[in-house]
């Protein structure tokens, strides 16, 4: 077991998102959250990350309890957050957005073989190196904030909605990257999506969150054709 999340609840002020949730993924794996908007994945993936608070509830990653540990802390235990909407910083060149993904280490040779992974992974990103990111395309973008997090070397990556604002094409291009990393480095990927098909197609298993709680899971191939989740997610 990689990670394990039980009973977690978390809540804005007086108003609770996440009500009991029970997630677990193994070591290798790509494990997909689907649900619609305002289900509360952006929450869970950022209560996992440190940057929301639990209320109650754990979170343990390789058999360490790391509940409400400071973020900074989370990365340096190996878990990283690609951020919904990407959240490059526009003003700095690519290079510089992926150097402070390194931030927590202090390995030169490290840093300089993830830097070489991430260039190998997304070519494009080598090209515009010394371009600001906020010249990038959306795409570009994407591939950076994915990039960012890989420098913080993590084994288990938190995608937080990567298709959001991209064309079909180029969707399907940063999911095909992000699974060669993750059959290629073992790096375990958490990936929620409102985009139902390419998460499922991209996926071992999937978690269905609705309201805040887990309504279904299992096996992607199996959950895809669950009639519950067609009616829901592809129109019947
Ligand atoms: N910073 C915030 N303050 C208050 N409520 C929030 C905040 N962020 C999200 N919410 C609320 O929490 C619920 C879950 O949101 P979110 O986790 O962003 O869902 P999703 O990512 O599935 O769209 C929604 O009802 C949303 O309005
Ligand atoms: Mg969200």
């Amino acid at each position: 077991m990689l990670i394990k999340v039980c009973g977690l609840r978390a809540a804005y002020g007086a108003v609770e998102v996440l009500h009991g949730i029970d997630i677990e993924a193994d070591r290798g794996e790509v494990l997909s959250i689907i649900g619609a908007n305002g289900a509360g994945k952006t929450t869970l993936l950022k209560t996992i990350a440190g940057v929301v608070r639990a209320t109650s509830g754990e979170i343990i990653y390789e058999e360490k309890k790391i509940t409400n540990e400071r973020s900074d802390r989370i990365v340096r235990t190996g878990i990283a957050l690609v951020p919904e909407g990407r959240r490059v910083f526009p003003d700095l060149t690519v290079r510089d957005n992926l150097r402070l993904g390194a931030y927590t280490l202090r390995n030169r040779r490290l840093k300089k073989d993830l830097l070489d992974l991430v260039l190998e992974t997304f070519p494009k990103l080598r090209e515009r190196l010394w371009q600001h990111a906020g010249t990038l395309s959306g795409g570009e973008q994407q591939m950076l904030a994915v990039g960012r997090a890989i420098m913080a070397n993590p084994r288990l990556l938190l995608l937080d909605e990567p298709s959001m604002g991209l064309s079909p094409l180029m969707t399907q291009e940063i999911f095909s990257l992000v699974r060669k990393i993750n059959s290629e480095k073992a790096i375990s990927m958490i990936l929620v999506e409102q985009n139902a098909h390419m998460a499922l197609e991209f996926s071992h298993r999937t978690y269905v969150l609705e309201n805040g709680a887990i309504v279904m899971s299992g096996e992607s191939s199996k959950v895809k054709s669950d009639p519950a989740v067609l009616a829901a997610y592809f129109g019947g």
